[in-house]
């Protein structure tokens, strides 16, 4: 089986992780939409165009499965990206509300995220009397996307972010935006031991793998790594040193253009 999935930059890696983990039988098809990074200050308008032409792209991919590895995106784009592909598609927001046990739950996600209340509306769609607070995290991406990320300089800026969360006394904490669980061990200094850290990629590659076990002979088995590709919409060496730092691979990246003339930049 292969699937396909995309980010803004290296965000969409701590999903790959977590689906590579649980299905080894799969390859992928990963891109990076590195020219038009950080998503998170960008309009609905130009979330949604940016869908348009990612959903494109990957509708000429062969792939058997499509996985939305930007919450930015899932949380103003899903419909679009679903209506556009022919294959089934797993997204982080419904997978993550749809586990979630606790009364009070904090979210951190991008502004453009958090403007749509994605995370609360699902979560109360599931659970109607959960109190949710989210708070976006702006400087977050651009730091983290850094190729050497500077740990205090976050840790300041996250204690920022989580001090709202904390005062209404979260029992746990979304990583509303798939850069995040690449500081998890950062922000798991600065919890309290009782706050529980959820990464969406988590419930999603639950739901993958169900899928995936569920299909299993109708697809060849593939080895993750030797058949995947990445792709990026600008600098592949610089993504290449990135997935080297990240997941410890050197992969060949390639370069695409997914702009028609007058879009978004
Ligand atoms: N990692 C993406 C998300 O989950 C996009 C972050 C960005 O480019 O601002 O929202």
């Amino acid at each position: 089986m292969r699937f396909g999935l995309f980010d803004s930059g290296v965000g969409g890696f701590t999903v790959l992780k977590k689906v590579v983990e649980l299905c080894p039988d799969t390859s992928f098809v990963y891109l990076a939409d590195t020219a038009r990074i950080p998503y998170g200050v960008k309009t609905a308008y130009e979330i949604t165009q940016i869908a348009e032409e990612i959903s494109s792209w990957f509708a000429n991919q062969n792939i058997d499965v499509f996985l939305v590895a930007c919450n930015t995106t899932n949380a103003i784009a899903l419909d679009l990206i679903k209506n556009k592909l022919n294959v089934p598609v797993f997204d982080l927001i419904e997978s993550a509300a749809s586990i979630i046990q606790e009364s009070r739950v904090g979210v951190l996600a991008t502004p453009s995220t958090v403007k749509t209340k994605a995370y609360t509306n699902k979560i109360l769609g599931f659970k109607p009397n959960t109190f949710v607070i989210e708070q976006a995290c702006p400087d977050f991406v651009p730091m983290i996307e850094m190729i050497k990320p500077n740990s205090d300089l976050i840790s300041n800026v996250a204690i920022g972010y989580l001090r709202p969360l904390l005062k209404q006394k979260i029992e746990s904490l979304i990583l509303g935006c798939s850069h995040y669980p690449l500081i998890t061990p950062l922000l798991t200094d600065l919890l309290p031991s009782n706050v529980k850290l959820i990464d969406p990629a988590e419930a999603l590659s639950l739901k993958l793998k169900l899928f995936v076990d569920s299909k299993k002979s109708n697809f060849a088995k593939k080895k993750h790594f030797d058949n995947s590709k990445f792709y990026v919409t600008s600098d592949p060496e610089n993504f290449s040193i990135s997935a080297k730092h990240w997941l410890k691979v050197f992969p060949e990246v390639n370069l695409v253009s997914l702009q028609k003339k007058g879009c978004v930049s």
